[in-house]
């Protein structure tokens, strides 16, 4: 990693690591269930939820995730990085998996805990310039669990939109949010939203999670 891209907040090069122990888990666990609740109480709009989701939402979401190639996978707002895990171990070789995080001790944790991952400190408003400043041009798979329901109506176009200009051709964009958090205004503007911004909008819900999580997979944008 060159001093400038350490200066822009990238985090060094991915590593290929074993996930450690059962105990090493329980307490890796503890220490992501801390750090998210300690970013929920301060910042409660920009993390949009109380607890991280569950392993049953990681499994759905990493359906997305190309088996095959080089694939670009980019995560924004990866929290602790409860869906992390899932994407990274079907990534193949050579794939590269970015996440770009708003909250600074959510971005300490994925360092510390998720050396495999590029992390970016960094907004998703900002997702053309942070990728082209690391010589990223096509992406294959956007999957985001940023609070939408809860963004103004222009922030939600704004950073759609950029979703939509970094994918490629065939790649998927994938949105989670909460279920009752679909019926509110902010939920049902979204939900249009997509509507006119993809062809394809699938919708799948995981039951097994407190709140159950509706998830959005879309493809062939509209541009
Ligand atoms: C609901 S949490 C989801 C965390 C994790 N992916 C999960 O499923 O448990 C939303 C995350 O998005 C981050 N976030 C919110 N707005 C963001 C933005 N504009 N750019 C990047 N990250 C953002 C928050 O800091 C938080 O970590």
């Amino acid at each position: 990693m060159t001093p400038q891209q350490e200066q822009r907040g990238w985090s060094a090069a991915p590593q290929i690591r074993k996930f450690g122990s059962v105990g090493q888990h329980a307490a890796s666990k503890l220490k992501e269930y801390r750090t998210f609740i300690q970013a929920a109480v301060r910042n409660p709009k920009m993390v949009g939820a109380a607890t991280p989701t569950s392993a049953a939402v990681a499994a759905t979401v990493a359906q997305v995730v190309p088996t095959t190639g080089a694939p670009v996978v980019v995560e924004l707002g990866p929290g602790t990085g409860s869906l992390s895990n899932g994407i990274h171990r079907r990534l193949p070789e050579g794939s590269r998996h970015i996440g770009i995080e708003l909250g600074e001790g959510m971005v300490k944790h994925l360092r510390t805990h998720k050396p495999w991952m590029e992390i970016v400190h960094g907004d998703a408003g900002d997702l053309l310039a942070l990728l082209d400043k690391h010589n990223i041009d096509r992406v294959d798979a956007v999957i985001s669990s940023i609070p939408w329901s809860l963004l103004a109506a222009g922030a939600q176009n704004h950073i759609l939109r950029q979703a939509v200009e970094a994918l490629a051709p065939q790649g998927a964009f994938t949105a989670l949010t909460y279920l009752p958090a679909d019926q509110t205004p902010g939920g049902r503007r979204f939900r249009n939203r997509l509507g006119l911004t993809f062809d394809e909008v699938l919708t799948h819900t995981t039951w097994r999670n407190l709140p159950p999580i509706l998830h959005y997979i879309c493809r062939r944008p509209l541009r």
